[in-house]
């Protein structure tokens, strides 16, 4: 996400314009957390995991009161143009907001989960997903060692992207995500069928998936399987942090730039994408409620060779 204000704040600069960061997202728009942000400001952040703003869920932005407490300090701070980074919940809240405030809002996908209509790429997917790899790979030298078989759970509360692709990486010998139905069945069809001998298997689990986690997966492959020596690595937050790799820096920055371009070129209600390496325009409302969904041929090939 730094990279992404450091492409919106230098951009607008480069355009004469004035930026002010909002602090803590719709949060500090509420609270009145507006400050001024020049080149310097965002000198030395490109390579910062998180965001040098921060955020926050804010609940009071989805009441009357709270909106019309930001409209006013949008006004007092003559606000002509939002660019917002973040995903459904944010991109609802700018659709509600702009409704009684009508100023042009372009929105920056920022989620890991890459779960995103209208974009091949969400700010922090690729690095979490290489985060993922990293740690599996290290992961794979005990199960490797010890002939072990490791349920390693990943983030994706409603999306096995990261999953998905994570596990094809690593070479994972299973995959189970919430958009893929009987997971835990095909594991258990998979696992008999597979080699019994003591080789080390890796088992990636998204934490939405419809077999309830890792904990439950370990639980059945130990009852079914008591051969097995299994084990339970939950990556948790590590996957939310970290300096960013080189194409999350330039995908961020392009979005950054892009958003501020669009405010200028008249576009607003709109998400900015990149699809198939140009830049897209989604309108909110669509982004919000289509889901990217995995590639099948990703998901077929995976289970060819895994
Ligand atoms: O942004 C979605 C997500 O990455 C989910 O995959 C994960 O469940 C969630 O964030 C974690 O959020 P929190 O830090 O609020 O628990």
């Amino acid at each position: 996400m730094n990279a992404c204000i450091r492409a919106v704040v230098r951009t607008a600069i480069f355009n004469n314009i004035e930026v002010m960061g909002i602090m803590h997202g719709y949060e500090g728009m509420i609270n009145d957390e507006f400050i001024p942000l020049n080149q310097k400001s965002v000198a030395n952040i490109i390579q910062r995991g998180g965001t040098i703003l921060k955020t926050a869920r804010s609940a009071r932005f989805r009441t009357i009161e709270g909106m019309q407490a930001a409209k006013e300090n949008m006004q007092k701070h003559g606000i002509e143009g939002v660019v917002v980074i973040g995903g459904d919940g944010s991109f609802t809240g700018a659709v509600e907001f702009s409704k009684i405030y009508p100023v042009p809002i372009v929105g920056c996908p920022g989620t890991i989960d890459n779960d995103l209509y209208g974009t091949d790429f969400t700010i922090g997917y690729d690095t979490a997903i290489n985060t993922v790899i990293d740690a599996v790979d290290k992961i794979r030298d005990t199960a490797e060692s010890h002939s072990r078989v490791f349920i390693v759970e990943v983030m994706g509360r409603d999306a096995g992207l990261i999953a998905l692709r994570s596990g094809i990486g690593a070479g994972a010998e299973a995959i189970l995500i919430p958009e893929s139905k009987n997971d835990m069945e095909k594991l258990i069809h998979r696992l008999e069928r597979g080699r019994q001998d003591k080789s080390s298997k890796i088992i990636m689990v998204a934490e939405g998936d419809e077999s309830g986690g890792a904990y439950n997966v370990s639980k059945i492959v130990k009852e079914k399987f008591p051969g097995y020596d299994v084990r339970v690595s939950i990556l948790g937050h590590m996957q939310r942090g970290g300096s960013p790799t080189c194409m999350e820096r330039v995908n961020a920055s392009r979005m950054g730039y892009a958003a501020v371009e669009g405010l200028l070129q008249g576009k607003k209600n709109v998400m900015i994408g990149i699809v198939n390496k140009e830049i897209s325009y989604t309108p909110f409302e669509k982004a919000i409620k289509h889901i990217a969904e995995p590639n099948p041929d990703l998901i077929k090939m995976m289970e060819i060779l895994s």
